[in-house]
């Protein structure tokens, strides 16, 4: 059962699938948690959505695994000048990016009728780098992948070794931010099915108070979503910043811009093609839930060899504006106000506009 495994239909490279098979714990490997978790025992720790525990790490709420998968990227990941990192919140959008970026970087490889995305899901088709660097004993290697590689990250940009941030990395980053109000609601769905039967559930009005406190995998989600965008800000060749409710209002539009942030813009010939349409067709909502490989048919995204998620649980309802189903007009109006707060002066705008 490959966690991600590459398409192999041309020659350009061999395909490596990531299995997570062999992790074998050697007595290195239990020094390093030896001394992982004497570090995390020190760190301020609160309620995990997922796990019992999440712990603050640099200013940012994370796993135990996620600070095991940063600590592993500082110490031995190795950027390539052309690798494009897609960043995002938990449940932004993470999964259609995947299909966006991987469809558009890919289009020359693959026809639109028997594309790989068809039969292995957005999640499988590159790496979460945030776990699978630890998926292979004892570090997966990526080097096989083609240029530009692709990974996904949730990690804050401020976390993430100089070596891809710097202003002398030529890395890219794109960044993908939804009204937190829709990005909470999705992340209580998700991560009640993964929290362990014993642990007992988190209410919505309890991870509703948590999600307000900065307390959530990854979060605070207004501290992280605005370190990407002063990046952005900073640096817009190197940073794209998108967001939920614009691709979903004009997918076309955002789609162009994203494959020319990634070096990769639409001729003219493939735009009269129609080579834009077809890549939104075959990433939209509707067309990936509905595949068997997302729909139970075995797809999984295995992000340890403990947590290992069915693909259809990235698929819920895809919209804008489900959060009304979710909160109280009171609640609405408390993350409104801690969103305008947070982000005043900045110039970003998030969760002010509704559209279906
Ligand atoms: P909902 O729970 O609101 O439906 P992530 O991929 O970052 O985990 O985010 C998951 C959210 O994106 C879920 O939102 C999911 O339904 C939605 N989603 C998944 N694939 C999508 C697609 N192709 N187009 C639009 N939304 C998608």
């Amino acid at each position: 059962m490959a966690t991600y495994l590459l398409p192999d239909q041309d020659a350009f490279y061999n395909p490596k699938p990531i299995n997570g098979d062999n992790q074998i714990q050697t007595e290195e490997q239990e020094a390093y948690d030896q001394k992982l978790d004497a570090m995390i025992a020190t760190l301020p720790k609160n309620k995990g959505w997922r796990s019992q525990y999440i712990f603050r790490y640099k200013g940012f709420w994370c796993s135990r695994e996620a600070i095991r998968g940063l600590l592993l990227i500082k110490d031995h990941f190795h950027p390539q000048p052309t690798d494009i990192f897609l960043t995002s919140f938990m449940k932004c959008g993470t999964t259609w990016l995947k299909a966006l970026m991987f469809s558009t970087v890919n289009r020359h490889r693959y026809n639109f009728s028997d594309h790989p995305l068809l039969r292995t899901g957005p999640q499988s088709v590159f790496p979460f780098l945030d776990t699978h660097i630890f998926l292979d004993y004892p570090m997966t290697n990526f080097d096989h992948l083609p240029a530009p590689r692709l990974f996904a990250t949730h990690h804050a940009h401020t976390s993430l070794p100089t070596s891809m941030t710097s202003p002398a990395s030529t890395c890219k980053f794109v960044y993908v931010c939804r009204d937190p109000k829709d990005a909470l609601v999705s992340k209580w769905h998700f991560m009640r099915k993964l929290r362990s039967k014993e642990l007992p559930p988190v209410s919505f009005d309890e991870a509703f108070e948590l999600f307000c406190d900065g307390v959530s995998e990854y979060g605070p989600f207004w501290e992280i979503v605005l370190g990407y965008w002063k990046a952005s800000q900073d640096s817009p060749e190197k940073i794209l910043f998108l967001k939920y409710e614009d691709m979903k209002r004009e997918p076309k539009v955002e789609l162009k811009r994203l494959a020319a942030f990634m070096g990769k813009p639409f001729t003219e010939e493939e735009e009269k093609k129609g080579v834009v349409e077809e890549i939104v067709k075959l990433c939209s909502f509707e067309n990936l839930s509905n595949l068997e490989v997302n729909k139970g048919g075995g797809g999984v995204q295995k992000f340890t060899a403990k947590v290992v998620v069915e693909n259809r649980e990235f698929f819920r309802k895809g919209k804008v504006g489900d959060w009304e189903n979710y909160l109280t007009e009171e609640m609405k109006d408390r993350i409104d106000t801690i969103t305008r707060n947070k982000l005043k002066g900045s110039g970003l705008i998030l969760g002010a506009t509704h559209q279906t």
